[in-house]
């Protein structure tokens, strides 16, 4: 296994566990490119279904239990379980949505409620395994929240850059209960980025998505769903985007899975992105083949609130392979989505929605079978943001005395 540059035009190549972010001769991101398999898929698929009987931490991990196609060198991983998070399937909202066969992956039920926990768990035993004591990111709120347990964890201090003002509290809590060193930025999350990127301390071991490692652990959200789905790729994944990392992360499964035939078929990707934060939606729909930033996103579901994803040229190597597609939606449709989710008895955040409010307009528009099999992945659990729920029923909130 090694490190190599993105761009299929440089293609540099490091060492594993060589600590860069982006290629010493291009620039470009990073990422890991996983050594061929001595055994076949069949007995794989075996191996993986009879860790779920261990009890060793690597097995009970929903994301180490895939470690053959994982970095690896790790006497030991920082983990709490994470991954194992079912399918559910949809009901009310599937006919809200003119559907009938349309199932959630939720990774809001993971150790800090979000998902990026499978990022984490990779990222910071990367972190552990080349010397760090200290580690940072930029966040919208998710990230910091999953980045402050891991690193706590395993011992080491983290540091977060956050928009001021603009990030739930809930995520703020708990990235302070788990420890953290709270910077608030001035700016939205891509000045926060860029603050990070600035730090002085090169002691700091970065964690934002363009982290190849972070993007490794992401990535077993396909494994674990198609292993549900017994090797049979749905017809869509739905993924909310923001800085387009998971969505690059779930491509790289989907291309390595595809290209050592352990699914025969591909499901197509649809990105979607909040309307006030859809640089590559715009991107799509103009033809462009350069990313232009938004310059001041907004949007209320704060999480994808997002003007410069880092990760979109390699997102857009994951629509292409699985021609997928990118759209956006409105706020307005984000929380009618956000509600009906609740009254299914699931819940997520509103960046999470952005899926259901997509397949609905897909749906209405004509361009999505009625009978296609569609997963939609809930990246954020209903409590992340619970003001926005309180300040969509004012008057509950007024009545119980909550402040909203
Ligand atoms: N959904 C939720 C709940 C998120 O927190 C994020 C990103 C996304 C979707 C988008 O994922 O960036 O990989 O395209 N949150 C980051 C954070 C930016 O800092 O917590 P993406």
């Amino acid at each position: 296994m090694h490190l190599r540059c993105s761009d299929p035009e440089c293609g540099t190549t490091l060492e594993l566990h060589e600590r860069e972010l982006a290629c010493p001769v291009c620039g470009e991101l990073l990422e890991v490119v996983i050594g061929p398999l001595a055994v076949t898929p069949a007995e794989l698929k075996r191996t993986w279904l009879a860790r779920k009987t261990s009890y060793a931490p690597r097995d009970v991990s929903g994301v180490w239990r895939f470690r053959e196609f994982l970095p690896d060198g790790y006497s030991e991983v920082v983990t709490m379980g994470e991954g194992n998070n079912p399918l559910v399937s949809g009901r009310k909202t599937a006919d809200w949505a003119g559907l009938r066969n349309l199932t959630y992956k939720h990774l809001g039920w993971n150790p800090t409620a979000c998902f990026k926990d499978l990022g984490m768990t990779v990222g910071v035993t990367e972190a552990v395994y080349v010397g760090a004591k200290s580690v940072g990111c930029a966040s919208t709120g998710n990230t910091a929240a999953s980045l402050a347990a891991y690193a706590a964890r395993a011992g080491l201090s983290a540091k977060v850059y956050l928009p001021a003002r603009q990030v739930s509290r809930n995520k703020l809590a708990q990235a302070l209960d788990f420890g953290a060193e709270v910077v608030h930025i001035e700016g939205s999350f891509d000045a926060a980025l860029n603050q990070l990127l600035a730090d002085t301390n090169r002691e700091l071991y970065f964690l934002n998505s363009i982290n190849p490692f972070r993007l490794e652990g992401q990535k077993t959200v396909m494994f674990e769903m198609l292993e549900q789905l017994d090797w049979c790729a749905p017809d869509y994944v739905v993924v909310p985007g923001g800085n387009l990392g998971n969505s690059s992360a779930f491509g790289k499964a989907l291309i390595e899975l595809h290209a050592a035939g352990f699914i025969e078929r591909l499901p197509r990707m649809i990105i979607v992105q909040a309307e006030g934060a859809n640089p590559l939606a715009r991107m799509w729909r103009s033809g462009r083949s350069v990313l232009e930033p938004v310059e001041h996103p907004e949007t209320s579901a704060t999480a994808i609130r997002i003007g410069k994803p880092r990760s979109w040229k390699k997102a857009m190597r994951a629509l292409r392979y699985t021609d997928g597609f990118v759209m956006d939606v409105s706020d307005e449709e984000i929380a009618e989505a956000k509600a009906m989710i609740g009254r299914d008895g699931i819940g997520c955040e509103p960046a999470s929605a952005t899926t259901l409010a997509a397949l609905r307009k897909l749906s209405w528009q004509g361009r999505i079978d009625r009978d296609a099999a569609v997963v939609a992945i809930l990246t954020g659990h209903a409590l992340k943001d619970t003001d926005f729920i309180l300040k969509s029923q004012p008057h509950e909130a007024a009545r119980a005395g909550a402040r909203a």
